[in-house]
């Protein structure tokens, strides 16, 4: 393989310039020639492609975000965008592809293989930690970190003032994020998509808190979550509580910037070399991830299919030290 390019898609995750800035220098160590596609599969599409250096990736190592741009392209859902993505990887020569992105990333990337024989290797790079094949997703420590800084905050604050907080988190329809914040933060209770937890069950556990003379209480909640979001479920336990003092914080987009942590930045760099080099090596259709503290690769299928339960003892976890 002569010619190779990275490219980032989907939401971006901190991590993924330390991802791009491996994938580019380890293809320059192995002689390969390798470019940089713009906006994701959008950009591959418009031909926003262009050759890097070692140099594009000098001083990105430490910075959040992704130097590539990324996008959620509709047009590459069609197969008359997935043709034109084609051509355009042709015009280049380019022979194989290092994406790096979530779920839709490699259901795209599979489906452009199947269709049109680039082999592809992925790359983890999702703040939801809900992928298949890794233990753990670029970006998604520094997301927890980011979401356990403000759930600090916010706890001086409830503290204070004798509040009830329901803080929203990310995670699409994964409790990842959640859970972890939410042990980190010290919530009385979190609220997952994977488990069922009802108004009562809220209700009762808040109640048995302040019954021992808790004043403030934090609600860490999956913005997935079956009973709605943290406003709709503070809404509804407002109903059943007027006369708590209830708050909502919804973190949103903070979750997804700033410098990405020392574990994000490495297993950045692993993985993205890591994808470099399996797909010289003949990895196709598959995404590389990091189990265990060894490099494996995953075949897209499963990346995407196959589930990634979250461990019930930290749910447990959760009731036994809300006590
Ligand atoms: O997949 C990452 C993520 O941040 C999810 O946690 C969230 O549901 C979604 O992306 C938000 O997407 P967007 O930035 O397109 O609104």
């Amino acid at each position: 393989m002569k010619k190779v390019a990275v490219f980032t898609s989907g939401g971006d995750a901190p991590g993924m310039n330390a991802c791009i800035r491996a994938a580019v220098r380890g293809a320059i160590y192995y002689k390969t020639e390798v470019f940089g596609i713009r906006y994701g599969y959008d950009g591959m599409i418009k031909g926003n492609i262009f050759k890097m250096d070692s140099h594009s990736v000098s001083n990105i190592v430490q910075k959040g975000g992704t130097i590539l741009k990324s996008a959620r392209s509709a047009e590459f859902r069609t197969k008359e965008g997935r043709q034109k993505a084609f051509e355009q990887l042709q015009k280049f020569g380019i022979e194989g592809l290092i994406a790096i992105g979530g779920d839709g990333t490699f259901t795209g990337a599979k489906l452009f293989y199947e269709e049109f024989g680039i082999p592809t290797v992925g790359a983890p790079g999702t703040i939801d930690n809900d992928l298949y094949g890794t233990d753990i997703t670029i970006g998604f420590d520094t997301a927890v970190n980011t979401a356990l800084e403000a759930i600090d905050k916010i706890r001086d604050t409830a503290d204070s003032h004798d509040r009830v907080f329901f803080i929203e988190v990310m995670g699409r329809d994964s409790g990842y994020i959640a859970i972890q914040s939410g042990i980190g933060g010290g919530a009385e209770i979190v609220l997952v998509p994977e488990t069922l937890t009802t108004i009562d069950d809220v209700i009762n556990t808040l109640t048995q808190g302040w019954n021992r003379s808790k004043t403030s209480s934090i609600v860490v909640v999956a913005e997935g979550d079956e009973e709605g979001s943290a406003f709709e479920i503070s809404q509804k336990v407002k109903k059943l509580i007027p006369e708590k003092d209830i708050k909502v914080t919804t973190l949103g987009h903070i979750q997804r910037g700033g410098n990405p942590s020392a574990q994000d930045r490495i297993i950045g760099s692993r993985l993205g070399l890591g994808a470099l080099q399996g797909l010289l090596n003949g990895e196709k259709n598959a995404m590389a991830g990091i189990i265990n503290d060894q490099l494996v690769f995953t075949s897209f299928e499963d990346a995407i299919n196959k589930s990634k339960p979250l461990n019930k003892d930290l749910i447990e976890m959760v009731n036994i030290l809300s006590i």
